[in-house]
């Protein structure tokens, strides 16, 4: 076991991040139709999961202005208040909403998002999809304007093709400044990336990968393949493929394996995937794994206190590599 947790840069900048965040998510609300997406959690529970997070050593938070209108940031700062911290003693990545937007509404809502989180400052604010009225290029030079006025810390996108990161990393580049970071779906069960381009331009840019949806949504840890009453209750999950009879026989020899790790290594399955996340490709990447419980929380964190074996890494590579398409 190791109990030290080495910390990563976030791209090209000086920041030091744990190699798993929290994401935040989970803490919508259910305060619009993206918020719908989980359960409503209550003050003390989003509280609990935070106390625990802090405590297994994540100094990170990702959250969004779509998770519930601004009720996630909201959760995130008053909880962080409540335990004690202050600004500079943890990060925080939130989005700007695009959708039916021009790139002028970034300056004009960055005060909104500012109050949601207040105390707390903006260390990286990403641009959540690319398919805003305006282009990336318009994009990035409102994102820069927000980072000289001294609004924002740091620059990133998400959901951003390799062309499109890289014409986002060229527009950041004329005004000095790097892009740190492409938010992207990535676990043992969606590697597409890997076949697609981003990976290899976000490495060759030195741009981080922050992986979201780190465990499927929780597919990954193998509790619905045990027991499939579970899928009863999965909310929006239910439209998704992976969660269907066909989706579950094709993850089932990932899950085997994953199971077995967990066995071997004294751990959980989500651990085991987590773990491979954030060591397989070197520091390239870093994970957001989102908790609607504190025991998630808590085994979360412990994916960062161990380290899977080289060759049990690349078992895990070939029993998932139908997934990279
Ligand atoms: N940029 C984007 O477009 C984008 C898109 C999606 C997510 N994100 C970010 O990424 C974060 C994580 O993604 P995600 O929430 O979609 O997926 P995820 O992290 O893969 O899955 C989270 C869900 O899995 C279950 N879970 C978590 N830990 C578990 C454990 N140890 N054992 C069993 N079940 C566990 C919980 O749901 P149940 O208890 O209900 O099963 C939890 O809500 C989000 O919070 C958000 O910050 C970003």
């Amino acid at each position: 076991m190791e109990n030290q947790i080495t910390l990563r840069s976030l791209g090209n900048s000086e920041i030091k991040i744990t190699p798993i965040g929290l994401g935040c998510w989970q803490f919508s609300k259910r305060g619009n139709v993206a918020g719908k997406f989980w359960p409503l959690l209550e003050d003390e529970l989003i509280l609990d999961i935070i106390r625990i997070s802090l405590e297994g050593g994540i100094n990170w938070f990702d959250t969004a202005e779509i998770y519930g209108k601004g009720a996630s940031e909201k959760m995130l700062a008053k909880s962080l208040t409540t335990l004690g911290k202050t600004p500079g003693d943890v990060l925080i990545a939130t989005k700007w909403w695009p959708m039916f937007r021009r790139a002028s509404n970034i300056i004009k809502t960055i005060d909104e998002r500012l109050a949601c989180l207040s105390p707390f400052p903006i260390d990286l604010y990403q641009v959540h999809q690319p398919y805003g009225f305006s282009s990336e290029v318009k994009e990035m030079e409102a994102m820069a304007k927000l980072l000289q006025s001294n609004k924002i810390k740091n620059i990133g996108v998400s959901n951003f093709s390799a062309s499109k990161m890289r014409s986002a990393w060229e527009t950041l580049q004329k005004s000095g400044i790097n892009l740190l970071s492409n938010q992207v779906q990535y676990s043992l069960l969606k590697r597409k990336i890997e076949t697609n381009g981003v990976l290899d331009t976000a490495k060759e840019l030195g741009i981080t990968i922050i992986a979201y949806s780190p465990l499927a949504q929780g597919l990954v840890t193998g509790k619905f393949h045990d027991n499939p009453e579970l899928l009863k209750n999965i909310g929006f999950r239910k439209y998704s493929s992976m969660f269907k009879p066909k989706g579950l026989e094709k993850s089932k020899p990932v899950i085997d394996l994953v199971k077995k790790l967990a066995i071997k290594y004294e751990s959980t399955p989500s651990q085991v995937a987590l773990n491979w996340l954030i060591h397989f490709h070197g520091d390239t990447f870093v994970a957001i794994p989102g908790a609607t419980k504190s025991s998630h929380a808590e085994e979360n964190t412990g994916a960062m206190k161990f380290r899977l074996s080289s060759n049990d890494m690349r078992l895990l590579d070939e029993v998932s590599s139908g997934f990279k398409k």
